[in-house]
């Protein structure tokens, strides 16, 4: 087997392996210390900044645009990452995701074209009702990818756990909950899994979301 990638120029990666095996088996994969301590304190000075300048703007739902309906479902602030325009702390990030993704697609053929991020910061009282990311008439997204930028001291107490909601063998509903934790990253199918962001109680959450998509 290992000559057989090795013929291939293909080197198997223990990390990606696994994060394929969860979505195959579970649909999602939660990967502890995705980014490293140092490119998480990049990431966070630069959402912050960008925060203070007053980049970001309040997150609508599809091309939906009534404020009032759109902060009953989701209430945080997003900033949109430019690819050919990114900060230092931006290039760590995608070169990581990046190598992800090709690994994605020379192993599993999801066809990965596309990818959009933002950064996003949830201020304490706002939340993101149970949802799908995918839009009625655009199945684009394959998988969601989450990236938690909060410092070590978050806590259950902070709230903002993402939950997941899953399925049993027998079909009974469950819930899986997450919290937010610095360099924590969460992928899972963008069709099949519904999920939803809960109140954040203090501090502000921090994050990178974005998607993998197909063209
Ligand atoms: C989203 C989303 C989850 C999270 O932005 O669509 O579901 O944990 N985010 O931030
Ligand atoms: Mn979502």
């Amino acid at each position: 087997m290992e000559e057989l990638f090795e013929q291939l120029d293909f080197e198997l990666n223990p990390l990606y392996e696994k994060i394929i095996g969860d979505l195959g088996s579970n649909g999602y994969s939660i990967i502890d210390n995705f980014f490293d301590a140092y490119e998480v304190e990049q990431l966070r000075k630069t959402l912050v900044q960008k925060f203070e300048e007053d980049a970001f703007k309040k997150a609508a739902i599809g091309n939906f645009v009534n404020e009032t309906i759109a902060k009953s479902i989701r209430g945080d602030f997003i900033l949109w990452m430019d690819e050919q325009e990114l900060s230092e702390a931006g290039k760590l990030f995608y070169s990581k995701i990046n190598d992800l993704t090709t690994y994605l697609n020379k192993t599993c053929f999801l066809g990965i074209l596309q990818k959009e991020f933002h950064y996003a910061l949830y201020p304490p009282g706002t939340f993101y009702k149970r949802h799908i990311d995918t839009f009625v008439n655009d199945d684009r997204r394959k998988l969601s990818v989450v990236c938690y930028l909060n410092d070590e001291s978050w806590q259950k107490e902070n709230g903002g756990e993402l939950v997941l909601y899953l399925q049993n063998k027998e079909g009974v509903e469950y819930e899986k909950s997450v919290l937010p934790l610095p360099g924590r990253m969460v992928i899972f199918k963008s069709q099949e899994i519904e999920h939803e962001v809960r109140p954040v109680i203090s501090d502000k959450r921090l994050s990178i979301t974005g998607w993998l998509k197909t063209r």
